[in-house]
């Protein structure tokens, strides 16, 4: 039962005007030198600050409410589009971004439906997002999606990475192809979205433990919507790098030489990955691999990588794949 997003509502509109005025702000505010200095610090134009309409939301607690010269059904309207927050206990509102780079994040067809931003020093939250609101389900969105299409209507593969200014610094360096889950999990319908766009998804995530379970957790999104002809890659980073800090230090062309040469299958991952921590060499590992490796499999439609993933998963375990299937059977019956 997903969300669906309203055709119509006052909130695109004003959502627009907030993203003008943000990206105004970052071209005329008086307090907007932090902010220029703090994008080319790292290492963005202002042509890529344009083509993702950049912003920045000013210091001060109501910039954007008296750029709206509010009368109450407006300002009901910037609550609800989570522009505005409003104190539990005095009910008083301001204004929810403050003193930040602000990223605007857009639906497929363009809409602006919420913001991202992100504070100029070291801050927390580092990040603050939109709030869930009748136009926005964070679950559901990719940033950059609408950008990439825009730029090229016949992407062949999109990367998935973890954050905005991934999203942003691969775009800087001419790869105008990533999208980045809202700090969410990558989801079966984020998979779905992709899917319908390009054959070939490449997940690049941080080089760390969260970025870690990040792959896992899309393999286990993307399990179900697999079909034969569509690929799902996993790239794995150096520790502590993301594709940001990586793309900038190593330059494009040994970053697409990673993402060509150095990207796991979805089966291979797979099987490394559970096999992991896993003796198989004895038939004690061998059991537990395969109890481990059918449910998942299982999720797979029935195409021929699903069978290739059961067979592989019988040379490893030396059950027959006739076993590995009745032993599915009965798991499935008993829970
Ligand atoms: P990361 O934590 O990997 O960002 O979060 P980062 O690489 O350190 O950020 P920079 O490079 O210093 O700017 C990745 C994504 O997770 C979400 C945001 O969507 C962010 O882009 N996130 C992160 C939040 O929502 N809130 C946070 O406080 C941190
Ligand atoms: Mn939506
Ligand atoms: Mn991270
Ligand atoms: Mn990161
Ligand atoms: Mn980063």
């Amino acid at each position: 039962n997903k969300p669906r997003q309203p055709a119509h509502s006052p909130l695109y509109a004003i959502l627009q005007d907030a993203c003008q005025y943000y990206q105004q702000a970052l071209k005329n505010h008086p307090a907007r030198q932090s902010a220029v200095t703090y994008l080319k610090n790292r290492g963005l134009s202002g042509a890529i600050a344009r083509d993702f309409q950049l912003g920045f939301a000013p210091p001060g607690w109501d910039n954007l409410r008296k750029h709206f010269n509010t009368d109450e059904l407006l300002e009901k309207h910037l609550l609800e589009a989570g522009l505005l927050a409003e104190n539990e206990e005095s009910k008083r509102r301001y204004d929810r971004f403050r003193d930040r780079i602000i990223f605007p994040i857009r639906d497929s067809r363009g809409r602006v439906i919420g913001f991202g931003g992100r504070v100029l020093g070291d801050d927390k939250p580092k990040y603050l997002n939109s709030p869930e609101t009748p136009v926005f389900h964070k679950s559901q969105e990719l940033y950059g999606l609408f950008e990439a299409r825009s730029f090229n209507r016949q992407l062949t593969e999109i990367i998935v990475v973890e954050g905005y200014m991934d999203v942003i610094a691969l775009a800087q360096q001419g790869l105008r192809n990533a999208v980045a889950t809202l700090g969410t999990s990558t989801s079966g319908e984020h998979i779905k979205r992709l899917f319908r766009v390009v054959p070939r998804i490449i997940f690049c995530f941080d080089g760390d433990n969260a970025g870690r379970k990040a792959a896992w957790r899309a393999l286990e999104s993307a399990l179900e919507h697999m079909k034969d002809g569509l690929q799902a890659q996993f790239m794995f980073l150096p520790e502590g790098s993301d594709p940001d800090v990586l793309i900038r230090q190593e330059g494009v062309e040994a970053f697409q030489a990673r993402l060509s040469q150095q990207a796991y299958s979805l089966s291979d991952y797979f099987f490394n990955q559970l096999s992991e921590e896993i003796n198989l060499q004895s038939l004690e590992g061998k059991a537990h691999l395969a109890s481990l490796a059918i449910p998942l499999i299982e999720r797979i439609p029935s195409t021929h990588l699903r069978q290739l993933m059961q067979q592989k998963l019988s040379q490893l375990t030396e059950i027959s794949t006739q076993h590995l299937h009745h032993q599915s059977q009965t798991a499935v019956k008993q829970s």
